[in-house]
């Protein structure tokens, strides 16, 4: 694993959105992001998990974390409207958004993929991102060196049989990443990546590989020192790049 050991105080003074934050790696990037000095606005589905989420990191960072519940499978163009107002409200800088949140969805051939389910996967997966980032990219222009994140996988760099939606998803979140970095390249201080974490001990993994040990994947904790430098200083020279967090070297 990349071997970093950031100050403390690596993002201080930053504001940083993530999605997917109430579980798994959204929520070890949201207490990591809160220890190292941001303030952290957290999207999730689930309003309890959320909850549980903003009583842990308050409690170390009182003042640091901000809850927002919202499902991308039923949110309206409204509602990332509304987001982005009253999130400008308090912060007219965004200095990150993590695109994490996402589901598995069925493992199916293509001929018999649930056509409901496929568009769900979509929603969640690909369209809550691109509605974020338009609706978020004016406050992140107005931060000094803005970064994007898009959450990949390694099928959605390879396809692989009966992944269906969610391969193609991620395929798309590549798209979406190439294009915004393409665009934002020569025109902003937005730095623009997508990052496969590789397999990890989430509900997630465990969901797509039920008779797996849990503990043969690393932690969500263990991929850390990947998203902290992207969103540090030093991840200021990455852009428009596919990483993997597995064999990250910094370049
Ligand atoms: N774990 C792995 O091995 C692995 C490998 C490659 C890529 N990834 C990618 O890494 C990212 C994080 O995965 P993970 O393993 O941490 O997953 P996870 O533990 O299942 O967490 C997924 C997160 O997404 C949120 N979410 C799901 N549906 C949502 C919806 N409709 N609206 C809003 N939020 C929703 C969940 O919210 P609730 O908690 O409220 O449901 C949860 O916070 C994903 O993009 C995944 O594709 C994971």
């Amino acid at each position: 694993m990349f071997d970093y050991n950031p100050p403390q105080d690596l993002l201080k003074d930053k504001v940083i959105m993530i999605t997917g934050a109430s579980d798994g790696i959204g929520k070890a990037c949201a207490s990591s992001f809160a220890d190292h000095g941001a303030t952290v606005i957290c999207l999730g589905r689930s309003q309890e998990k959320l909850e549980a989420l903003y009583d842990e990191i308050e409690v170390r960072h009182a003042g640091k974390v901000i809850i927002h519940p919202l499902d991308f499978a039923t949110a309206q163009p409204e509602d990332y409207k509304l987001l982005a107002n009253s999130l400008n409200e308090q912060f007219p800088a965004l200095d990150g958004l993590l695109h994490n949140a996402a589901l598995l969805g069925a493992r199916s051939p293509i001929e018999f993929y649930p056509e409901g389910e496929w568009e769900t996967l979509m929603k969640v997966n690909v369209n809550s991102a691109f509605m974020l980032t338009r609706a978020l990219l004016p406050a992140l222009q107005n931060a000094t060196s803005g970064r994007i994140v898009f959450t990949s996988s390694s099928v959605g760099r390879q396809g692989r049989a009966y992944w269906g939606a969610y391969a193609v998803s991620k395929f798309a979140v590549e798209g979406l990443m190439q294009t915004l970095a393409d665009e934002l390249a020569t025109t902003s201080n937005i730095r623009v990546n997508s990052l496969n974490p590789g397999g990890t001990r989430t509900a997630m993994r465990q969901a797509a590989y039920p008779a797996e040990k849990p503990d043969s994947q690393p932690t969500a904790e263990s991929l850390m020192p990947v998203y902290l430098y992207l969103f540090g200083p030093d991840g200021d020279t990455l852009h428009g790049k596919a990483l993997d967090a597995r064999n990250f070297d910094g370049n």
